[in-house]
This record gives structure tokens, C-alpha cells and sequence, in this order.
């Protein structure tokens, strides 16, 4: 027999992510910088007719499952992941609809699944609960879809902002004098998260000698790109960029349409691109020329011409705080 729905929340939202630095070394111990795409996903929970199922629907990502109470065999990944976290929670979702609504895109390196995992939290535990409960229930899901998660999404996910995060630290709040303007191009090319980081990690396995040097120069980048972003130097920034994303190739995690939308964005002038969150395909981080105006058309004839498409763009900017 089913329990008795337990009162879910009606409405939560959380935050997407981008990450400037520091992917896949971070969930190694070392630091990465990442920023927050401000309330990306939001959830509305209303009665569902049937008591004994939950409904999940988001249609910008196409998504959309009925989860019976009763687990079924060979679960997929967003089942297993929404089953473990209200488990966890210890409440009974079923006889609710729950709809989302967001303009990120899935599977794409910029916390779809994190902001999923954060919003759920909020509705499974209500609008007082405490934030370490709400981020300890989110990785339970994050976990699922991640592998190996360092749970630097879920914590942008959940508190938002500009964040240099190294695992298990309470995250370091970055205060900008001047906002940063970035674009973000989508290769249009989903992947699964918990894929790229067990690439990563088999490659360290297979060859350890290379980890040390791999995780020190990763560090070591992520702390002139803070000083460069603290300091408004956008030209080193945007090379700090570039070599960021030649050290992730170097792990295996970029691929020939990543490395192609990097070398549309240099082509527009751009000062720096490199791809963003676990890579294999999502989006390419681009820090645009200091007078951006021509940007836009520039990139747009630039993939026209170089890759026969042009795929979604759009910018995003860190405000000053
Ligand atoms: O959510 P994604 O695909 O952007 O990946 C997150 C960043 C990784 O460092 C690759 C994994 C992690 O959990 O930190």
C-alpha cells in the first residue's frame, strides 16, 4: 500500500552554473571558479489523480516520466536519482505533478541536473529548511547523473553567485568592482556528466604520474584567472582561458566541434573561449572583445563560415557586487 502524500512544497527554484576554471581537477581537491545563471529552473508542484505515481514534466528538456511508487526494474538515471533523493528525504511524492520551467538547456554543462536536484530538495524539504539539509539531500541526486559528483554544481545551484569552490570547503564568495560580460555558445551536442569524469578518471588511473602535474597546473590557472577577474585584467583572463581549455583537451573531454566554437569566438575577436562544465560536448565559455557590439554578427558569420551552422549563443553577465 501507498503512504499518504506528505505535503510537498508548491514552488522552488534554484540557479544554473558556468564554470570559468578548474573542472575535473575539482573533484580531485583542487579549486575551481564558477558562477551562477540567477534562478534557471523553477518548479511548480500541484495534486496529481493517481496516488500511487509522480509525475515529472519539463518541457524544455524534453522531459517528461511517471515514477510508480513501486520501484521497476532497470530504472534510468533521472529515476533512480528523483527516487533516492525523496527516499532520502524520507517523504512520499506520489499523487503529485511536479512542472518545470526553465531556458537552460539539458545535459549541457550548466547545472540542468544540479538545479533539478537543488529544486526537488526544496519541494521535498519546504521553504525552511536548513541549506547544508538542502545541499546533502540535492548531491544525493546529483550523484546519480555525476558519478563521482565534487558537488560544485549543487552548491552554485543552491547558493548562487560568483564562487571559487575547492570540495568539502565552505565556498569563497567573489565580489566583482565591475560586472563581467560572457557569452555562452551551446555545441548542441548533449552528454552525460558522470561519462567525462570517469574518462578522467580512468586516464589518471592509467597513467599516475601525471596526475600531480596536471591538478598543480590546473591550480595554479585558476589562481591567476581569480586575480585577473578580481583585477578586471580581461586580456589575461582570456588567456588563462584558452589554456584552460588546452589542459581539458589534454584530459580527452573536448572534442573537434568544442575546439572548432573556440576558434569561432578567437576569430570574432574574442579574448579568450574555452568549453565549460564536464565537456564531450555542452557549451563553450567565451570572455568577448572589451567593445562587444559587433560580437554577436562577428561569431554568427564566423560559425557560418568555418562550420557551416550557427549554433545558440547567448550572454551572460556577472554582475559587480
Ligand atoms: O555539470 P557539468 O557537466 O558541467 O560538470 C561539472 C564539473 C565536473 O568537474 C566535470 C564534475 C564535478 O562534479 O565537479
Amino acid at each position: 500500500m501507498t503512504a499518504a502524500a506528505q505535503p510537498l512544497a508548491e514552488q522552488a527554484f534554484a540557479h544554473g552554473k558556468v564554470i570559468l576554471g578548474g573542472e575535473h581537477a575539482v573533484v580531485y581537491g583542487c579549486s575551481a571558479l564558477a558562477a551562477s545563471i540567477p534562478n534557471a529552473l523553477e518548479l511548480r508542484c500541484s495534486p496529481l489523480d493517481d496516488a500511487a505515481m509522480l509525475e515529472l514534466e519539463v518541457p524544455h528538456w524534453k522531459l517528461h516520466r511517471t515514477i510508480p511508487a513501486r520501484p521497476e526494474l532497470d530504472e534510468d538515471r533521472l529515476t533512480q536519482a528523483i527516487r533516492s533523493l525523496f527516499e532520502q528525504a524520507q517523504v512520499q511524492p506520489w499523487g503529485r505533478r511536479i512542472q518545470g520551467r526553465t531556458e537552460l538547456p539539458a545535459g549541457s554543462g550548466l547545472g540542468s541536473s544540479a538545479a533539478l536536484c537543488v529544486a526537488l530538495a526544496k519541494l521535498a524539504l519546504g521553504p525552511g529548511a536548513d541549506k547544508d539539509q538542502l545541499f546533502d539531500l540535492s548531491m544525493i541526486g546529483e550523484s546519480v547523473f555525476h558519478g563521482e559528483a565534487s558537488g560544485i554544481d549543487s552548491q552554485l545551484a543552491l547558493n548562487g553567485g560568483l564562487v571559487r569552490f575547492t570540495r568539502g570547503q565552505k565556498p569563497e564568495t567573489l565580489h566583482l568592482a565591475h560586472p563581467l560580460k560572457l557569452w555562452i555558445i551551446s555545441s548542441d551536442t548533449p552528454r552525460q556528466s558522470a561519462d567525462q569524469v570517469s574518462k578522467v578518471k580512468s586516464r589518471m588511473f592509467r597513467f599516475p604520474k601525471l596526475a600531480a602535474p596536471t591538478w598543480a597546473l590546473f591550480d595554479a590557472q585558476v589562481q591567476h584567472m581569480q586575480h585577473s577577474i578580481l583585477s578586471n585584467h580581461l586580456k589575461d583572463l582570456g588567456e588563462m582561458m584558452q589554456m584552460q581549455h588546452e589542459l581539458l583537451s589534454t584530459l580527452g573531454v573536448s572534442t573537434p566541434r568544442l575546439d572548432a566554437l573556440c576558434h569561432c569566438a578567437h576569430q570574432a575577436g574574442a579574448l579568450g573561449a574555452k568549453l565549460t562544465g564536464a565537456g564531450g560536448g555542452g557549451c563553450v565559455l567565451v570572455l568577448p572583445p572589451p567593445e562587444p557590439h559587433e560580437f554577436s554578427c562577428a561569431l554568427q558569420d564566423a560559425m557560418q563560415k568555418d562550420m557551416n551552422a550557427v549554433f545558440p549563443h547567448f550572454p551572460l553577465e556577472i554582475p559587480a557586487s
